[in-house]
């Protein structure tokens, strides 16, 4: 394993792999990496001959300045954590925030998407996408991959890239992992580590709050406008501040329309003590 810092460095040594045919696999992180992360940077080498794992905290796509100062910063466990997986070829590209936005952090060049952008976490979180998809076609163009890989937890961010790279042409292939869970059903994710035990539990049940919607659809239940709000009351019973609860469809992550959508997305974003929490599932009727 290799960690690079620079931006010149990564880009010599990309040049090599390029010239010498490997095939680059990116895996882009924000760091504090968990089971469901290292599942990722797995699945990773089996789609190339260089595996390159970012982890960046990027500033550009947090619209509240004190969750971007908590977000937990763990590098040298990271580190120690990419290590133990034992993979041939593994670069970790760490750069700092001048690397990335070397012009001007508050006005760089921003890419955007604007219609499955616009939904769910897009809005509630005012400029979110735009800072993603930036520095997500930042490190394409650094480390030029022929395939990324990211989770499907963050089921909004893996279409968002789709069109992307679809809009743009990039020629990458994006695979997307389902979400790995703990034994109580709560989606890994580094926000939990904000959480303490009692939190935690209470968290593991916005997974059951999901199943039990999804149970009753693929029951036959078809008023969504109704079981979202059953769900909502329920999470809201169990102490959780509800962002949204959705039953959308799956391709447009626009409102299903119960007659004719048939690959849907449950999703769910809910605040429990100040911790912004998400998670979804799919279903396809
Ligand atoms: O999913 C994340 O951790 C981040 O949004 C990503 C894709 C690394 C971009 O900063």
């Amino acid at each position: 394993m290799e960690q690079i810092k620079q931006v010149s460095q990564l880009r010599q040594t990309v040049d090599q792999l390029v010239k010498s045919g490997k095939k680059i696999v990116l895996v882009p992180t924000m760091g504090n990496l968990h089971a469901g992360h290292l599942s990722l940077v797995e699945e990773a080498q089996k789609h190339g001959d260089c595996v390159v794992v970012s982890i960046f905290v990027n500033p550009a796509q947090f619209n509240n300045p004190q969750d971007l100062q908590n977000y937990p910063r763990t590098l040298e466990d990271d580190l120690a954590k990419l290590q133990r997986l034992n993979i041939s070829k593994l670069l970790v590209f760490t750069p700092n925030v001048d690397d990335i936005y070397p012009r001007n952090l508050k006005s760089p060049t921003w890419v955007k998407e604007s219609s499955i952008a616009n939904n769910l976490c897009g809005a509630s979180r005012a400029g979110h996408f735009d800072g993603v998809v930036t520095v997500v076609l930042k490190l394409f163009n650094l480390v030029t991959p022929n395939v990324a890989i990211f989770g499907r937890k963050d089921f909004q961010q893996l279409q968002v890239i789709k069109a992307l790279v679809a809009d743009l042409f990039l020629p990458i292939k994006i695979i997307g992992i389902p979400c790995v869970r703990e034994s109580s059903g709560l989606a890994l994710s580094s926000r939990n580590n904000l959480l303490d035990a009692e939190q935690k539990k209470i968290a593991s049940s916005l997974y059951q709050v999901l199943l039990a919607c999804a149970d009753q659809i693929k029951n036959g239940a078809n008023d969504f406008g109704c079981l979202e709000r059953q769900a909502k009351e329920s999470l809201q019973n169990q102490g959780f501040k509800v962002d949204y609860f959705k039953i959308c469809s799956a391709k447009t992550l626009e409102t299903a329309n119960s007659a004719q959508d048939r690959n849907l997305l449950i999703a769910v974003a809910v605040f429990l003590a100040d911790v912004r929490l998400i998670d979804n599932i799919e279903i396809n009727l």
